[in-house]
């Protein structure tokens, strides 16, 4: 389903592993586990659209006109730590993209994203960048990370998560109206402590076990 620039990654099997990370008593391993097969699906959807160009090849038969995908390797840029759950199960699905990483923390008091670490591809500018976070909840680690990546010539940017609250959405789209966002849900709202409600708690938590 796609609203504008956001699409909900409706797909059944999608919904169906969503509940089993929303699940409270799913275990650290399972919680990984199922958070990289997402992003294996969420990444065939991201790409759905990604421009082709022709190739000829030659099949053992005869020549031939194929298709490829256009122009420099993807950039996979998990916003750490939590968008780290999706990477292996994205580069799964293309294994020869390039990994940017950004440290961002919230600060637990303003609830303001702080930088601690940035290392991309000098050529940001020639690449599809895909975004990565799984929970799009005040939006402000995810605006840092964006304008951050716009500041190093990155302009053809899309964002990845898990769940995505209206506030953090639409505090999003003002910032970065350019940037589609795909998500497998939206959910009600954010709570006291920015925290997606009904959620499935703290993500980096739950994928590594530190609650
Ligand atoms: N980050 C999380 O991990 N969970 C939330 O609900 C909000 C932000």
């Amino acid at each position: 389903m796609s609203t504008g620039r956001v699409t909900v990654v409706d797909h059944p099997l999608v919904q169906h592993k969503l509940t089993y990370l929303r699940d409270k008593n799913r275990s650290t391993k399972g919680f990984r586990q199922i958070l990289n097969e997402i992003g294996m699906l969420l990444a065939y959807e991201v790409t759905r659209d990604l421009p082709l160009e022709p190739v000829t090849i030659e099949t053992p038969l005869q020549p031939m006109q194929g298709q490829q995908i256009q122009g420099k390797k993807l950039v996979l840029a998990p916003i750490l730590r939590a968008g780290v759950g999706f990477l292996d199960g994205m580069l799964s699905l293309v294994p020869s993209a390039r990994v940017a990483h950004i440290g961002l923390y919230r600060d637990p008091e303003t609830l303001e994203a702080v930088e601690y670490y940035f290392k991309a591809p000098s050529d940001l500018a020639d690449r599809t960048v895909l975004v990565l976070d799984p929970m799009l909840a005040t939006a402000n680690s995810a605006i840092a990370a964006l304008d951050r990546l716009k500041a190093r010539g990155a302009s053809d940017l899309r964002f990845v998560c898990l769940l995505a609250a209206p506030e953090g959405l639409a505090k999003f789209q003002a910032a970065h109206p350019d940037v589609p966002v795909w998500t497998a849900a939206i959910d009600s709202h954010l709570n006291d402590h920015g925290y997606i409600v009904p959620g499935l708690g703290d993500a980096g938590d739950r994928m590594y076990g530190t609650r």
